[in-house]
């Protein structure tokens, strides 16, 4: 579908109507290799190659942020008393009406989703969809061999009974992959067998890996192979 240049690099790369006009006017944006300075031109950019800087346009109009969520900061995007997520980015990407895809506890860190893409939020947290979610765990104590068999049977937590869960005993750290999110899930697993976490995080969503380079309180968007790779979970 044909739109004005000025929408489509406002929508797609999250710039305001003035200052996409604005990149346009300084020649910062092409049409199929041709620079294009008027903000009116209309363009199909599902059809057309339209670049910024070079660079090819995100195919979507969706946003999609991976952030390593510090401890202390709320998973939720508005809180009266306390610092959310939603805090720590700019208002460019906020007042996209952003969602939290799966929550993680105050005190926990790690990879955390963010979306206006209602319909894969839904998708990767219901609890039809089953995407995987792996952490890092760090317990007052280390697991037995036998809580391997204990996970993966499932462990009846007094208001459910978890689904079968891959627990990797490491060198003074666990890996614990489940497949569901229940509040404190994890914490309550290790809780079952004598143990208490200490320390909390998660490293993946379905098929998004937490950047070892992105450190705590940075977020960065989603390329478009990562959101493809999600989108087709
Ligand atoms: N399990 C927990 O206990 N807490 C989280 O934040 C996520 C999974």
């Amino acid at each position: 579908m044909k739109e004005r240049l000025d929408k489509i690099i406002s929508s797609r790369c999250l710039l305001t109507r003035t200052e996409a006009a604005k990149v346009i006017r300084r020649g910062r944006v092409s049409i199929d290799g041709q620079v294009c300075t008027k903000p009116e031109t209309k363009a199909d950019a599902d059809v057309q190659s339209v670049t910024f800087d070079g660079e090819a346009i995100r195919n979507t109009s969706y946003l999609y942020i991976m952030m390593n969520k510090p401890a202390g900061v709320l998973s939720a995007t508005e809180d009266k008393n306390c610092e959310t997520v939603i805090d720590l980015l700019p208002e460019e990407y906020t007042r996209r009406g952003l969602g939290v895809v799966g929550r993680l506890d105050k005190d926990a860190t790690g990879l955390l989703l963010l979306t206006d893409d209602g319909q894969l939020n839904h998708r990767l947290t219901s609890p039809k969809s089953h995407a995987p979610k792996l952490y890092h765990v760090v317990a007052d104590g280390m697991p037995k061999p036998a809580d391997v068999d204990t996970f993966a049977l499932g462990m009846d937590l007094g208001d459910f009974v978890t689904k079968s869960a891959r627990l990797t005993i490491c060198d003074g750290y666990s890996l614990v992959e489940i497949s569901e999110g229940k509040f404190h899930q994890v914490k309550r697993m290790f809780n079952k067998i004598g143990l208490n976490v200490v320390s909390l995080k998660r490293l993946k969503i379905a098929s998004l890996s937490l950047p070892p380079d992105l450190a705590e309180g940075e977020y960065r968007l989603l390329t478009d192979k990562e959101v493809e790779k999600l989108c087709a979970f």
